[in-house]
């Protein structure tokens, strides 16, 4: 499938995000509408040491495409061979991290992630190196900018469309802003006229009817969801569950975890469990047991007595 055919089929994609988008939950997210998705951020230097644990991540099940697996890091040569090695996976395409603001990332504007920001002719390598070790389309996703004192968004995209990129995500916070303030989807809008490939924009999406209507407005190729998709996968489809929804998809999920991860699963599920019943009536009483089980059995149990 062509890069413009998927994004028309489906615009709004799955945001990644690291501990919780993994294969199970895109998987749900796809049952309940979601476009496009893409994994969490993957080391490009632990692919190259094929680490067991980084080869997991990139782990994925036909259901999930069109996916992206996105994978970050400083070094042009040591990414291009990531993408070589992540290319053996078939994914429909591979995405740059160029916004992530942690520090173990992006180590303060000397490092990986967000602080790329601060170096297009690095960028340019790092996409032109990726680009030639792989037959896949290349996107990259971004921040609007490293902090609010430049604006250097127009020589980061000038350097992604020399280096060949595909498709461009932005994201409208700049890294300085980590999750605080708000997504600038006035810049998104600016970055969307500049470029010359289609641009996906993303921050704060909080509804399918405010999806729609950031789509519209900033004129994007397609819209990107996170945070608002956790706990909440029926926001692809504008759907409200009811609370015997809610608990099936639950323990759908439960097993989903456990098939891909064995009994680890189950502590694993727990942080998207409090997702899920953060909207429940009443649920904050059952909440701390919840999240302290540590059998199937013991979870299913309490998920049946919320619904008498
Ligand atoms: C806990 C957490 C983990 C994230 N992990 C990633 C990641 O692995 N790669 C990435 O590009 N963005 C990551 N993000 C950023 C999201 O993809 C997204 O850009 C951001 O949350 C804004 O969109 P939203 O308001 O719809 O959540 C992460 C965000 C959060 C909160």
């Amino acid at each position: 499938m062509s890069i413009d055919s998927f994004i028309r089929k489906n615009r709004f994609f799955l945001a990644p995000i690291a501990g919780f988008t993994d294969s199970p939950f895109r998987r749900i997210a796809r049952k309940h509408g979601a476009g496009p998705v893409i994994s969490e951020l993957i080391s490009s230097e632990a692919v190259i040491r094929r680490k067991e644990k980084t080869l997991k991540m990139i782990r994925f099940h036909e259901e999930e495409r069109p996916i992206g697996i996105q994978l970050f890091g400083r070094s042009p040569q040591v990414m291009g061979e990531a993408a070589a090695i992540v290319s053996e996976y078939s994914p429909d395409f591979i995405d740059i991290n160029l916004g992530c603001p942690s520090r173990k990332v992006s180590k303060g504007g000397m490092g990986a992630g967000g602080a790329l920001l601060l170096d297009p002719e690095r960028v340019f390598r790092i996409v032109e190196s990726v680009v030639k070790n792989t037959e896949r389309p290349v996107s990259a996703k971004i921040r609007r900018g490293w902090d609010n004192s430049k604006k250097i968004y127009p020589q980061v995209i000038r350097a992604l469309h020399q280096g060949g990129i595909s498709f461009i995500t932005v994201h409208g916070r700049t890294v300085a802003q980590k999750y605080s303030g708000f997504a600038d989807w006035s810049i998104i809008k600016e970055i969307k006229e500049l470029a010359e490939v289609p641009v996906i924009g993303n921050g704060d999406i909080i509804s399918y009817n405010d999806a729609v209507k950031k789509l519209k407005e900033s004129g994007c190729d397609a819209v990107m969801i996170g945070r608002a998709a956790l706990g909440n996968p029926w926001i692809f489809a504008g759907y409200k569950p009811t609370v015997q929804e809610i608990i099936e998809q639950i323990k759908e999920h439960l097993e989903m975890m456990i098939d891909f991860y064995g009994e680890k699963g189950i502590v694993l599920m727990r942080k998207h469990l409090v997702k899920y019943i953060h909207g429940i009536k009443n649920a904050s009483k059952v909440r701390q047991k919840l999240v302290v089980s540590d059998s199937k059995e013991d979870i299913f149990g309490i998920l049946n007595m919320m619904l008498k």
